[in-house]
C-alpha cells in the first residue's frame, strides 16, 4: 500500500500540489497544477474534493491567477482576480468553504503594488490551509471526548485527511479516538455513487492501522438495529444557522436510522463550514451531477441506456436528528442556533486584528 506523508493540498514552488483522488486507492498520483483554470477543473472533476480541501485549493487557485496575471496596476490585477474567483465559484455549489475561502482571499488582496497584492493573496491562502489543519486537530481532541470506550463508529463518505488539508474532520475524531484507545472498529459506508468511503476512507484508515469493516450504504440500518454501532460520525459541506446540515447523499437516511435506534449522530465540521446567512437547510444549493456516475459502477455501465437518472450529490439532514456538532471551538448541542453563532464569533475574534 502506498503512503501519504504530506498535506493533501499545498503550495510548492509556484504550483499547487494535490493528490488526484480519482486515482485512489490504486495509485497515489500527485498533481502539480500551474494555472487556475486547471485547478478549477480539478475541483469540478473531484480530483480534489471535500469541503475544506476545495476551499484551500481554490484559495491557492487565486494565488496561481495572481502570479499568472501580467497586470501592471493593482486595479487591473484585482479585475483578473475577480474573474478567476467567478470561475472558481462556478465549480461546485454546495460546500460553503469554497465560497468562504475565495471571499476571504479576495478580501486580503491589499497592497500598493501588484507584487504586494500577489504576496498578500498567497499569504492568505497559506493561512487558510494552516488554519484548517489546526482546526482539524482541535476537532479531533474535542470530538474524541464524546466517544465511549470500545466504540464501534460508523462513518459515511470521506471526511478525512483527503477531504481537508490534513488529518480530517469526522476521521480526525476517529483518529484521535483511536489514539486514545477508545475506538475498536470503524464501519465504513461505501458511499454510492462515487465510492468515497470504499476508495478513500478505507484507504486512509488502513494506512493508519485502524480496524475497519467496509459495508454497502444499504447495510447501515442492519448494523444500527442490531446495536452494533456506538456512534455515527460524519462531516458537513454546509451548516445552516438553525443547525441543518448538508453532507454527502445518504447522510440523511443514516441520521434517521441513528435516531430510530437511539444511536448518537455527530457532525464534525470547522466553523468555515457554518453559513449563518442561510436560515435553514432548505436554502442550501444541492449539486446535481452527471447521470453516468449512477448508470456506471467502477467504470462499467450497469443500467439500460437512456434510463432517467437523478444524481443529487448531497442531502440535508434536519437539525432534530443531530446529537451534537463538533467545531474547532466547541461541541455544540441543540438548540444549535446560539452555539453556532457563538462559535463563528469566537473564530472571528481569534482572526481579528
Ligand atoms: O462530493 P464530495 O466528495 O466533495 O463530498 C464530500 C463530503 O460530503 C464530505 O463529507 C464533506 O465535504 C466534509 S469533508 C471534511
Amino acid at each position: 500500500m502506498v503512503e501519504r506523508r504530506e498535506r493533501t493540498v499545498s503550495w510548492r514552488d509556484g504550483r499547487v500540489r494535490l493528490i488526484d483522488q480519482t486515482r485512489l486507492p490504486h495509485e497515489l498520483v500527485w498533481l502539480e497544477i500551474e494555472d487556475e483554470r486547471t485547478l478549477g477543473e480539478a475541483i469540478r472533476e473531484m480530483r480534489v474534493r471535500g469541503a475544506p480541501a476545495i476551499g484551500a485549493a481554490a484559495a491557492f487557485g487565486l494565488a496561481l491567477a495572481a502570479h499568472a496575471s501580467s497586470a501592471t496596476t493593482v486595479e487591473a490585477l484585482r479585475a483578473d482576480l475577480a474573474a478567476a474567483a467567478d470561475r472558481l465559484r462556478a465549480t461546485r455549489p454546495t460546500a460553503v468553504n469554497l465560497f468562504g475561502a475565495i471571499d476571504r482571499t479576495l478580501g486580503a488582496a491589499a497592497g500598493k503594488t501588484p507584487d504586494e497584492v500577489r504576496a498578500a493573496v498567497l499569504a492568505e491562502a497559506q493561512r487558510i490551509a494552516d488554519e484548517d489543519v489546526e482546526a482539524c486537530l482541535a476537532m479531533g481532541r474535542l470530538g474524541a471526548t464524546l466517544l465511549p470506550d470500545q466504540a464501534t463508529v460508523l462513518t459515511h463518505c470521506n471526511a478525512g485527511a483527503l477531504a481537508t488539508v490534513d488529518y480530517g474532520t469526522a476521521l480526525g475524531v476517529i483518529r484521535a479516538g483511536w489514539q486514545a484507545g477508545k475506538v475498536r472498529r470503524v464501519l465504513v459506508d461505501e458511499t454510492r455513487p462515487l465510492l468515497q468511503g470504499a476508495r478513500l476512507t478505507a484507504w486512509e484508515l488502513a494506512q493508519d492501522g485502524i480496524p475497519l469493516t467496509l459495508i454497502t450504504d444499504t447495510m447501515a440500518g442492519h448494523f444500527l438495529h442490531r446495536g452494533e454501532v456506538s456512534a455515527v460520525i460524519v462531516g458537513a459541506d454546509r451548516i445552516a444557522a438553525n443547525g441543518d446540515v448538508a453532507n454527502k447523499i445518504g447522510t440523511y437516511s443514516l441520521a434517521v436510522l441513528a435516531k430510530e435506534n437511539a444511536v448518537p449522530f455527530y457532525v464534525v465540521a470547522p466553523t468555515s463550514t457554518i453559513d449563518l446567512s442561510i436560515a435553514s437547510g432548505d436554502q442550501i444549493p444541492i449539486e446535481e451531477r452527471r447521470p453516468e456516475e449512477v448508470t456506471a459502477f467502477g467504470g462499467r455501465t450497469v443500467a439500460p441506456s437512456g434510463v432517467a437518472v437523478a444524481n443529487p450529490a448531497f442531502d440535508v439532514t434536519p437539525h432534530r436528528y443531530i446529537t451534537a456538532i463538533v467545531t474547532e471551538v466547541a461541541v455544540i448541542r441543540p438548540p444549535f442556533e446560539d452555539g453556532l453563532r457563538a462559535a463563528v464569533a469566537a473564530r472571528s475574534r481569534k482572526d481579528g486584528p
